[in-house]
């Protein structure tokens, strides 16, 4: 069975203090509520993320960043390369956040160039996906993510699957209060994972985290995780409040639990 990921991504919020005082608390927490199957997350700012790994030393939570330079090093005035990041170091970065595809005109083989500087640099890559509102009226959802997936993983090979999380995120829901369905949801899942089949092996698919984002919080994040391709989620607004997070880990531990 795979693991379940519970993921916080903080965007712009939350100063280097504030980050210290959340992950005081997160640490804490989650000393006492843990599960050999659920691993909990967090990308604070570049900014935070030198206090951060200090705040979480001990604890079992992963430290990630919100993006990452497709350059290597050199003239590139406010960009953080990928050994930049290793070298702190940090588990994981998101890349291909539809935020960055709508303000930075991020396109699939920048992000690819950014998964590749990732994989040499042995920090694991959560590449976000997802369909626009126009694109999911047009009946374009399936082919929209499937070819941001095919340009996001042009040469990219993999041996296990477990060096890269792909993070279904439906433009629509992020951040309006707005979730696709766990039927919705599933669908695109799945073909996800039929497409990671396809592209390597089904053996490879079977292993690849495939988390969902847009507005989940833990009024709907059982439902979510009761579909059988849905491995957790990437979470903005419900990760900010120290009460929900958690509420969220718990929920995901009581999941494995069978409870
Ligand atoms: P919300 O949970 O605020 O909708 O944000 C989702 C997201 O964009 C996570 O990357």
């Amino acid at each position: 069975m795979r693991n379940i990921l519970v993921a916080g991504n903080w965007k712009m919020n939350k100063t280097p203090a504030e980050t210290n005082e959340f992950l005081q608390i997160l640490a804490e927490f989650t000393k006492s509520n843990q599960h050999p199957e659920v691993e909990v997350m967090v990308a604070p700012t570049y900014l935070s993320l030198s206090g951060a790994r200090d705040a979480i030393a001990d604890a079992n939570i992963l430290l990630s960043a919100q993006d990452v330079s497709k350059n290597i090093n050199g003239a590139f005035t406010g960009e953080v390369s990928a050994f930049m990041l290793a070298s702190l170091p940090v588990d994981m970065c998101i890349i291909g956040h539809s935020e960055r595809r709508a303000y930075h005109q991020e396109t699939d083989e920048t992000i690819n160039r950014k998964l590749q500087m990732l994989l040499a640099s042995g920090i694991k890559p959560i590449i976000c996906i997802g369909e626009t509102l126009e694109q999911r009226e047009a009946e374009e959802t399936m082919e929209v993510v499937i070819t941001q997936l095919e340009g996001c993983l042009n040469d990219v090979k993999l041996a296990t699957g477990d060096e890269i999380v792909i993070a279904y995120e439906p433009v629509w829901a992020i951040g309006t209060g707005i979730t696709a369905t766990p039927e919705q949801a599933q669908e695109v899942h799945s073909l996800i994972r039929r497409l990671l089949s396809k592209l390597y092996s089904n053996e490879i698919a079977q292993k690849v985290l495939i988390l969902y984002g847009g507005s989940m919080k833990p009024t709907n994040m059982d439902e979510l995780l009761s579909c059988g391709d849905i491995d957790g989620g990437l979470i903005g607004g419900a990760s900010l409040e120290i009460e929900s997070f958690c509420k969220m880990i718990e929920i995901a531990i009581e999941k494995k639990r069978g409870v």
